[in-house]
């Protein structure tokens, strides 16, 4: 590994060097539109270090079988491998065991487990489950589809104008009838960061499970979920510089045990007859059919990256970013953050008077950077906000002051074009 901690040579609040950071990544080198690449888009999905690029290149040249099947070494060293992409995370998310990680394909496919799966066994009629207004769809459409197949009920607690949730309002959604609490750790489009904490323990002391959908939350602060109290933790390798098609899933091990599965395959059972089967025991419960295997070493590649950094350093450099991003941003007339919570990480969403944010996003593009424009997967949100949609700059460790100088002058420009 790199020794990132050097001397301090940009001025933050810690000893990373964030432009060593910066070179790592070779897509930041490139020029869109004759300009220099500003990448403010790593909330949709981050870019790659070489060195997990390199792992997949290596995956796939140097140790590539099928895993969990051959009795030969290749096969047993990809197994090593995949089954230690699992070890990191555990220790990423301070899981209390190994055992505990399941693999997905994504975020997505991991809460669409846990709402076939073990909402599935226990959700009746009449029963409800408790999202967020702020969820993205991933959050979202997973629940209704159980929901309506169960006859349960769907609710959705809101945030307050500034994007701060209120938690006497979500303590009063909760009842004897809720079953689960499923909420983001970060909203993808305020920012505001949740009270994971706080609502496990809602959760428990009306014996429903807490749900903390990560996608937001571990890519921009350290996560234990231990200390959290939730039930469940997922998130996606693509959104922490890892490759797409994997994720993870993190859950209690006596839920697992309990819940059926999800897909049926290879791999995820004990013995198959024509009549019936029995299934293994989890995490492969879950995990049926060939898995993402190169990706699961470049997964792994990427935990080890963040972690070369420090998490607590992420956290610190993004926050000082946000920060930089909201004066700057907030100084220029017409501008109109949405957004503001007290405890925010990671994206700084806005409208602007003189041009929708699909205009914005196309404008600045010319100048070479990447912001997402429209309702960034959270249509619900943009309903109760009364927006059709908002301009979102989001950020990765890559990401400097100066970006958002950029931004800001692009933002000048939006406005001369319309005025
Ligand atoms: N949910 C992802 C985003 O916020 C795709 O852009």
């Amino acid at each position: 590994m790199k020794p990132y901690h050097a001397n301090d040579q940009d001025g933050y609040a810690n000893d990373v060097n964030w432009q060593q950071i910066r070179a790592d990544f070779p897509i930041l080198q490139r020029q869109i539109h004759g300009k220099p690449l500003t990448y403010l888009d790593s909330a949709a999905s981050a870019q790659k270090p070489q060195m997990v690029i390199d792992a997949i290149s290596d995956a796939y040249s140097q140790h590539y079988a099928n895993v969990h099947r051959g009795i030969h070494r290749l096969s047993e060293e990809a197994t090593d491998k995949y089954e230690l992409c699992r070890t990191k995370l555990a220790q990423f998310i301070n899981a209390p065991s190994a055992h505990e990680v399941v693999l997905t394909a994504g975020a997505t496919v991991s809460l669409n487990i846990i709402a076939q799966s073990y909402g599935g066994m226990v959700l009746k009629q009449g029963d409800e489950v408790l999202i967020s207004i702020a969820d993205h769809h991933a959050n979202i459409v997973p629940w209704q589809m159980i929901c309506q197949q169960k006859g349960a009920i769907l609710r959705a607690a809101p945030v307050e104008p500034d994007g701060h949730v209120d938690m006497n309002k979500v303590a009063d959604m909760v009842s004897h009838k809720t079953k689960i609490i499923a909420m983001p750790h970060v909203s993808n489009v305020l920012g505001t960061v949740y009270d994971i904490k706080a609502l496990s323990e809602l959760a428990h002391a009306h014996d429903a499970v807490m749900v903390a959908d990560g996608c937001q939350g571990a890519v921009h602060m350290p996560v234990d979920v231990q200390a959290l109290g939730c039930d469940f933790y997922v998130f996606s390798a693509h959104k922490l510089y890892g490759p797409s098609g994997i994720g993870m899933m993190w859950g209690r091990h006596d839920l697992l045990a309990s819940m059926p599965p999800f897909m049926g395959g290879g791999a995820m059972i004990d013995r198959v007859t024509i009549e019936a089967s029995t299934y293994a025991d989890p995490p492969e419960r879950f995990e049926a059919g060939t898995p993402p295997i190169a990706e699961a070493l470049g997964f792994a590649a990427a935990i080890d990256y963040v972690e070369a950094i420090g998490m607590d350093h992420i956290r610190d450099h993004e926050h000082d970013l946000i920060t930089y991003a909201h004066q700057k941003l907030s100084a220029i007339d017409g501008v109109r953050l949405i957004g503001t919570a007290g405890a925010k990480s990671g994206v700084i969403s806005f409208v602007m008077d003189c041009a929708h944010p699909h205009d914005i996003s196309t404008i600045v593009d010319r100048a070479g950077i990447a912001i997402r424009a429209g309702h960034h997967c959270a249509q619900p949100l943009h309903d109760f906000l009364d927006l059709p949609a908002t301009a979102r700059a989001s950020v990765g460790i890559y990401n400097s002051r100066q970006d958002f100088d950029v931004l800001a002058e692009a933002l000048e420009k939006v406005k001369v074009i319309f005025a």
